[in-house]
């Protein structure tokens, strides 16, 4: 009896816990509770667990995750989770894609085994493609979107999983102003058919946008304010009238008008890429933690305020944000490795605003320790209840 009455001790401490807990992270939830979606690259060798990650993502209430290719152990981990996956075909596989029957097999192995656990709704088929100097790799993008499409509808899944690609920001030759975007002249016989497919298939055209890039350039230049979503005059378009406090959203409605110049004002934008370094080299000017907090902080702001942008008000803007970890492999110059919101330890890498700080990752050892806990508290419970009962 002195065993059970210590156990229901600790066993009633760990439930104080586990309710505290829980009001903590019910309190991050709704501080959280919004749907941007979060980039979840991994060209790095030091990252957690995807069981660890699953816990982080759920503390952050978010529900929408984008990966580069189709980790199995990332849609293992996320099994009955609820959040939604983009997952990627990598721009080595195209040439294989626009082949039948190897689309066919790469769904039946890499999509249909987790479908039924894990939420995939969308397969991006490429990255960046136009940004690549390679002609036979812009030939293959929209044959391959097809058959992959194609072979979705054959395997019954093209009405849960829909098919697209990300751009780069520079498929643009003209951003300003927003209502006279443009795609890039040597472009358009490529993205003409592709946009065909796009609203023939009903799939969003995405894009990859960081003012942090053009910012950099042109620091002289640019309000900085206008780039973070910090108060501003911003600036107008002088043939819509239309404001713009923000270079984000004039970099959507660019996009728009780019689509629009080439016939079609029946497709959504969305940003499957956007964010802002915390570290960079010294050239790379703006790169800081001060600055990505006010970047992604206000833009999760606005995302949760279901905002549209100037020229499409009632879209709400619908935005992955790059990226949840630093990738320590990535190349190129420091900024590039320093995107995420988060260390690989899953220590936040600066607080973003809302609640001022995202919450530390709860490490997966603690919360076995907590499950182990919950279980004897309920086998003690059981044993407690019994003892009564025969009493
Ligand atoms: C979590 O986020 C979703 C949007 O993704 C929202 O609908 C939901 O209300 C949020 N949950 C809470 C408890 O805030
Ligand atoms: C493309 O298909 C060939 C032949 O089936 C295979 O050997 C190759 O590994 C595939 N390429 C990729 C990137 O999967
Ligand atoms: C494409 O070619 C241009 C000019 O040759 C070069 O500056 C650029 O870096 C190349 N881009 C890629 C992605 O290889």
């Amino acid at each position: 009896m002195m065993m059970i009455r210590s156990v229901i001790r600790s066993c009633s401490f760990f439930v104080s816990m586990l309710l505290f807990v829980l009001s903590i992270s019910d309190l991050l939830v709704k501080i959280h509770g919004h749907g941007f979606g979060i980039n979840y690259g991994q060209i790095a060798n030091n990252l957690p667990l995807p069981s660890q990650v699953a816990v982080l993502i759920k503390s952050l209430n978010v529900s929408k995750i984008k990966l580069y290719d189709a980790d199995p152990n990332v849609l293992v981990a996320f099994s009955e989770s609820n959040v939604e996956f983009v997952i990627g075909l990598g721009n080595e596989y195209l040439e294989n894609m626009t082949n039948p029957s190897k689309a066919q097999t790469w769904i039946q192995q890499h999509v249909q085994p987790y479908f039924s656990q894990t939420k995939i709704t969308c397969i991006t088929v490429g990255n960046e493609v136009f940004n690549s100097n390679d002609t036979q790799l812009m030939l293959n993008l929209l044959p391959a979107m097809q058959t992959v499409h194609d072979a979705l509808v054959s395997l019954g899944l093209d009405q849960q999983v829909t098919v697209t690609t990300a751009h780069s920001f520079n498929t643009l030759s003209n951003s300003y102003p927003p209502s006279s975007g443009a795609f890039r002249e040597d472009l358009v016989q490529y993205i003409q058919p592709l946009l065909d497919f796009h609203a023939q298939i009903n799939s969003p055209f995405l894009i990859n946008a960081y003012p942090f890039f053009t910012y950099k350039d042109n620091p002289n230049i640019i309000p900085l304010n206008y780039v973070l979503f910090q108060p501003n005059q911003g600036t107008v378009d002088p043939n819509t009238n239309l404001h713009y406090d923000n270079m984000l959203y004039a970099q959507i409605d660019a996009v728009y008008a780019a689509i629009k110049q080439m016939g079609h004002d029946d497709i959504q934008v969305r940003i499957s890429e956007t964010g802002w370094p915390s570290n960079g080299d010294p050239e790379e000017v703006g790169a800081t933690p001060q600055n990505a907090a006010l970047y992604n902080g206000n833009l999760l702001k606005r995302i949760e305020q279901k905002q549209g942008t100037p020229a499409k008000p009632l879209v709400p803007i619908d935005i992955y944000v790059f990226a949840l970890f630093n990738e320590d492999l990535k190349p190129g110059p420091a900024s590039e490795r320093n995107y995420g919101l988060y260390y690989p330890n899953g220590n936040p890498v600066y607080n973003i605003e809302l609640k001022g700080y995202l919450p530390q990752m709860p490490m997966a050892a603690k919360s076995n320790i907590l499950s182990v806990n919950i279980f004897l508290c309920i086998v003690t419970s059981f044993i407690f209840a019994l003892e009564l009962s025969r009493w």
